[in-house]
Parts: structure tokens; sequence; C-alpha cells
């Protein structure tokens, strides 16, 4: 479902996200990262505001996402340093690390049952100290909502359950931000976590 709705509305999403602020939370995360970091953009969508801003850093920058149309949206840029790739990121595996990953709004798109075993995969992609910065929601919530007209899935584990669960992958919780609020953006729930050295 939200493959084929993202790619119905790649022109609105490009819209309203091309000129969208860098939040507070990512330039953190960005600053914790070394010069010329590998990052991961999993569910870039088309690259902007957050790929653009990581490849500007001098980050090398790999943005995945499920929907081809953002991902060709993404290509037009040419951003420097940067690769980007039509993959489900259930299904994507490479022999890289990372030294940073971010999921800005696209954990929520997991199926249920997935949310389970992401944090797993997320430590194994990551570096020995590499970050790792998501948005969520803070509650056990599974559900269908409509945005420009298509529906979208969305599914949520209770935020204890992600605690314990980005533990058992071996990494810490180095800060959280819980209803963020800057300008016209809001968040339930912000993380950003370190994988154990
Ligand atoms: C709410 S948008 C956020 C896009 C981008 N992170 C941003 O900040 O503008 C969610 C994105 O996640 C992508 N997505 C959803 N499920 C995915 C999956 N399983 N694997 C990769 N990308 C996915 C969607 O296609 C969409 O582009």
């Amino acid at each position: 479902m939200n493959k084929n709705s993202y790619n119905k509305i790649v022109e609105q999403w490009q819209e309203v996200r091309d000129t969208a602020e860098i939040n507070t939370p990512i330039l953190e995360f960005a600053k914790k990262l070394p010069h010329h970091s590998q990052v991961l953009d999993i569910g870039c969508g088309t690259g902007k505001p957050i790929a653009a801003f990581l490849a500007s850093k001098e980050f090398y920058v790999t943005g995945i996402d499920v929907a081809e149309k953002m991902i060709e949206k993404a290509l037009e840029f040419h951003l420097d340093n940067s690769e980007f790739i039509n993959i489900d990121f259930q299904h994507f595996e490479t022999p890289k690390k990372f030294d940073g990953i971010i999921a800005w709004d696209s954990l929520f798109h997991l199926p249920k049952e997935a949310q389970l075993d992401v944090y797993d995969k997320i430590a194994d992609l990551l570096k020995p100290n590499g970050y790792f910065m998501f948005t969520h929601g803070t509650i056990d919530i599974e559900h269908t909502n409509p945005m420009f007209g298509e529906n979208f899935y969305y599914s949520s584990l209770e935020k204890n359950k992600v605690l314990q669960l980005i533990h058992k992958a071996g990494m810490e919780l180095i800060k959280t931000w819980e209803n963020f609020k800057e300008g016209k953006d809001e968040r339930d729930w912000i993380v950003l976590a370190r994988k154990a050295l």
C-alpha cells in the first residue's frame, strides 16, 4: 500500500519537503559524525531536505526508498557523494557498514511484526560507535491514515518496548526528544542511539 501511495503523491511530497528546515536533532546527529562518514538514510523520500543536507556536510550518503518515484526524484538532484537505491529496507543488504543511520518518518511504515527485528538489523549495519537517529510513535498501534487523498499504513510499538529492543541490539540511548515542536514541525518521539564499541 505505502509504495503505491508514495509513488502517487511524489509531487506533493516534494513540494512539502523541498524547502523544509533541517530540525535541530538532525543537526545534532550530523555533528556527532566523523568527517566523510558513510550515512544511510532509510526511507529517504526525494532526498530533500535530509540527504541533501548530509551530502552538503561532505558525508557519503546512501539513500534507500521503497517507492521508485521518490528515488527517481532524488536522482534528478544530482547530489554530491550520494547514491540512491530503490529497495524495501526489509530486503536491503550491503557489505558496507555505516557511521550513521537516519530513519526520519519511515520506520512507522514497516509492518507491525517487522518492528521487532528492525533494531538488530540497524545495529548490524552500523560501525562500532555508529549513531542511529529515528522518529517514532510512543504507543502500540497499527492503523491506516489518508494523506493527499491516498491511504498509508502505519505501525508502532510502545516506547518502552522500543527502548528494550535498542538495548538488546547492543545500542545505548544517547538522547530523546518527546513531543518535539519546532516551527511547523511536530514529532511524538525522536531518538538518538549509539552502537557500543
Ligand atoms: C514520510 S516519508 C519520509 C521521507 C523522508 N525521510 C523525509 O524526511 O522527507 C516516508 C518514506 O519512507 C518510504 N518507505 C516506506 N516504507 C519503506 C520501506 N519498507 N523501505 C524503504 N522505504 C520505505 C516511503 O516510500 C517514503 O518515501
